[in-house]
């Protein structure tokens, strides 16, 4: 057996359930492959604050950036926020737990697939005839760093002295709503681009399907200069890999139809954080979606929520685990252990196709029986 150490950030919210039931699906699967998981628990967030007086406890930080894989439950409590969060903005946990470590250890391409079985296009959101017999894979990819998420933190030191506060450039945590103007500096860097799209098309490539990618090329600058690079690497690297450009706007709409963006999508960072979470609605409930995020230099990832911690469910064992337990199939295959990351997802397929649901995946004509967090996750267990 090879042993593979794993941080664990169980998070807030229902973090710490719907990880409880990933964990062990995920520590039962690598087994096939002959790989014994080893989490070792790095607190961060909400949760972390109440013991440790941070929600990114220094310790933690420093030991989950060694480890380099981590296995991530999601952070934050609008409750919290709102309490101590108003008095401390510095301690919101998304920026400082999640957006730093994506940022420390360089995790540019944010995979969050989006798959559409023939058999469960009734559990979707959209038209099921709308489906077509083969299903509809989405896979999107998100260009994880700079854009507007990383720019004033990013940029700001560029300036000159006096600059920021003439044009109102100032970090998130700054801010007290009694400003004049405030700015966010959106960029891409052209070699962040090159290095993220060559990914992209390279796994557009390996697994036969064509790329769409997104932006606004018709309003804004940036958008402009990505439509550019996308479309010049396209033609002299990847003569063979199918390529659409798709603007932001026309592809929300489309999600409505999702055989219309059947592909690997290639957005930036904040157009990918809506898109993905309409993409996961319209598949069926933000607790199905799955989440990596990858260092393709390094190896360095993270094993994200993307969806988010169900705050209203917490401590009441009703938050889907899905997304967590699909997550850990990601992990598992960035771990080599294919088989086990294969038995995952055909496990909660089997769980989905036999008709098993959380509340979340139940409509108000549904009479079957509604699974709790613990019993999807020990459902799943038992099907792999
Ligand atoms: C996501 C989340 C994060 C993001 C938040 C929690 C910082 O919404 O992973 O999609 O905006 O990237
Ligand atoms: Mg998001």
């Amino acid at each position: 057996m090879t042993r593979k150490i794993v941080a664990l950030v169980t998070g807030d919210g229902s973090g710490p359930e719907m990880m409880a039931a990933a964990c062990s699906v995920a520590v039962e699967a690598a087994k096939k492959d002959g790989l014994e998981i080893a989490f070792e628990e790095t607190p961060m967030g909400w949760n972390a604050y109440g013991k440790y007086g941070d929600t990114l406890p220094q310790e933690s930080f420093k030991r989950a950036v060694e480890i380099g894989t981590i296995f991530f439950g999601g952070v934050g409590d609008p409750k919290l926020d709102s309490t101590i969060g108003a008095e401390k903005p510095e301690m919101r946990p998304e920026a400082r737990c999640l957006l730093a470590l994506r940022k420390k250890m360089g995790l540019l391409l944010n995979f969050r697939p989006m798959i559409y079985y023939k058999e469960l296009a009734h559990l979707s959101m959209v038209k099921p005839e709308t489906i077509p017999d083969q299903g509809v894979q989405q896979v999107w990819i998100r260009f994880l760093l700079e854009d507007s998420y990383f720019g004033n933190e990013d940029l700001m030191a560029e300036l000159q002295p006096g600059d920021c506060e003439r044009i109102g450039v100032k970090l998130k945590k700054k801010v007290t709503g009694d400003e004049k103007l405030v700015t966010d500096m959106a960029y891409f860097r052209q070699s962040t681009i090159e290095k993220y799209i060559r990914a992209a098309f390279n796994y557009a490539k390996s697994v036969g399907l064509p790329l769409i990618s997104i932006d606004k090329a018709n309003v804004m600058a940036r958008y402009d200069f990505w439509r550019r690079i996308v479309t010049r690497i396209g033609k002299t690297e990847f003569p063979d890999v199918h390529l659409t450009h798709q603007l932001v706007d026309s592809a929300n709409a489309l999600l409505f139809t999702p055989a219309k963006l059947h592909g690997v999508i290639a957005c930036g960072n904040e157009h990918g954080d809506i898109l993905s979470d309409g993409a996961a609605a319209a598949l069926g409930s933000m607790g199905m979606m799955c989440s990596s995020a990858i260092n393709p230099d390094t190896g360095q990832a993270m094993f994200e929520s993307g969806a988010g911690t169900a705050p209203t469910l917490a401590g009441q064992d009703k938050a889907n685990p899905i997304g967590r337990i699909l997550t850990t199939a990601m992990m598992l295959r960035h771990l080599g252990a294919n088989k086990g990351a294969r038995a995952i997802e055909d496990a909660v397929r089997t769980a989905l196709k036999d008709g098993h649901r959380t509340a979340d995946l139940c409509d108000a004509t549904y009479v079957g029986n509604i699974l709790g967090t613990q019993e999807m996750g020990r459902l799943i267990l038992s099907l792999l």
